[in-house]
């Protein structure tokens, strides 16, 4: 089985946990649960303020890797408050969120998305693009959404840039609640989104993307969510905060 076959599974870390005691703790959880498994790659994202020492304990250890939450689009220079990706990458880590519908509620939009994701891409880093809608109607109003959101997040990501490029579906209203997405619609959003997808890439490159789905993953919804919902991995927020469920849930793949 090689590396693109394997599912992938993302922790989002967001801004938690309050120590870098704590972290530790977190991350040798996760680091012991994905030595031991075959079918899945572990990621997880903490805050940038724990990746250096979580990279130091994640140098010899099998199937896990670190990533970051958020980049700047600008490798340096006076961006205050700013973390490029060249700097991610120099800590050893591979992966990148982009684009969490946390980050665009506090103003972050498709452009700037869009400039992450290119020089991210361009360096290497492998990005993982999150697009969702907010709500649903009846009228079908949010696959309208979903399509300019996705083609505007990924305007001037070039065919030649798809291969570290991971889209990551997160249906805003699944996020931080008690439900995930039912399976089924999980893989018809699935199919919508690749479609999109081959409208702007060629139909082959469009097949071959890994598309993750979050918003609400657990133990006991996660199989059937990756394998009856026909997706590549999973995005998991509150649960990857928690050593024994994140466990059950690399335990299932
Ligand atoms: P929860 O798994 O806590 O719903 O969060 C999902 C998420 O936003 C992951 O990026």
């Amino acid at each position: 089985m090689n590396n693109r076959e394997k599912k992938i599974i993302v922790g989002n870390w967001k801004m938690n946990p309050p120590t870098i005691m704590e972290a530790r703790r977190i991350f040798g959880g996760a680091k012991r649960a994905a030595s031991k498994i075959r079918r899945a790659e572990v990621v997880i994202c903490p805050p940038f303020i724990f990746l250096s020492a979580l990279a130091q304990s994640a140098k010899n250890s099998r199937n896990i890797s670190l990533g970051v939450q958020n980049i700047f689009w600008e490798t340096a220079g006076s961006y205050t408050g700013e973390i490029s990706p060249t700097m991610v990458l120099s800590t050893g880590a591979k992966f990148t969120i982009i684009g969490h519908s946390e980050r665009r509620i506090l103003g972050e939009t498709d452009n700037q998305v869009a400039k992450k994701a290119v020089l991210a891409l361009k360096l290497g880093l492998r990005t993982i693009i999150c697009i969702g809608e907010n709500s649903r109607d009846e009228k079908g109003e949010y696959l309208n959404f979903l399509k300019n959101q996705i083609k505007n997040s990924l305007q001037g990501v070039s065919g030649k840039l798809l291969e570290n490029l991971i889209i990551a579906y997160e249906p805003v209203w699944a996020i931080g609640g008690k439900e995930a997405m039912r399976p089924g619609q999980v893989e018809e959003m699935g199919i919508f989104i690749r479609k999109i997808l081959a409208d702007i890439y060629e139909q082959e490159a469009a097949m071959k993307l890994s598309i993750l789905y979050g918003g609400s993953v657990d133990a006991k919804n996660a199989e059937a969510i990756v394998y009856q919902g026909n997706v590549q991995g999973l995005l998991i927020g509150r649960q990857s905060l928690e050593p024994e469920s994140f466990k059950a849930i690399l335990e299932v793949m």
